[in-house]
């Protein structure tokens, strides 16, 4: 790896911080890659509200691969940022990382990357349809 590719750790800011439960299982007894879906959708939402300031809808996910199994037990981090504001749609880049607390080494808590995905919300008016994003000032 050059010394361009290499990147430390999590991108972006830390939107949600949790832990699976055996309830979240999947028949193999890792986590259910849905409710890591879940987990990022909610946490990618939060971070669009903040800037469409409106109610959202999930209009698209980018394509997303698993890279290291989730445990029960694991501490799960979403870290986010915003990739793109359009017209009514707002792409955040988001990461998964876990801090397996309770299956590392002793006090060697290697965080790791699980998966990341660009999600895309709309803006949507009390009517429920697509609106445009108003700009703050910040963004003018
Ligand atoms: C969100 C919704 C209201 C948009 O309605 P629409 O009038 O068809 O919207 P458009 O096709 O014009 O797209 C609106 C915006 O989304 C973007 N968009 C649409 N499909 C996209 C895709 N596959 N990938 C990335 N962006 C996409 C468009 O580029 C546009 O962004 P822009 O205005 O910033 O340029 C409608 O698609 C909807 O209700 N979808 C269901 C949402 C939902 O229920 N989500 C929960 C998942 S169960």
């Amino acid at each position: 790896m050059t010394q361009t590719q290499a990147v430390a750790g999590p991108q972006g800011e830390l939107l949600l911080r949790t832990m699976p439960l055996p309830a979240d299982t999947s028949f193999n007894g890792d986590i259910f890659g849905g409710w890591i879906m879940a987990q990022m959708d909610l946490a990618g939402s939060m971070m669009a509200k903040e800037v469409t300031r409106t109610r959202t809808a999930t209009v698209a996910v980018e394509s997303m691969q698993f890279i290291k199994p989730v445990r029960v037990g694991d501490v799960v981090c979403c870290y986010g940022r915003v990739q793109r504001i359009g017209t009514t749609s707002v792409t955040i880049m988001l990461e998964v990382w876990v801090r397996p607390i309770l299956h590392a080494d002793k006090n060697q808590f290697t965080n790791f990357k699980v998966t990341e995905a660009a999600i895309t919300y709309v803006a949507l008016g009390e009517d429920g349809r697509k609106q445009p994003i108003r700009k703050s000032k910040a963004d003018t």
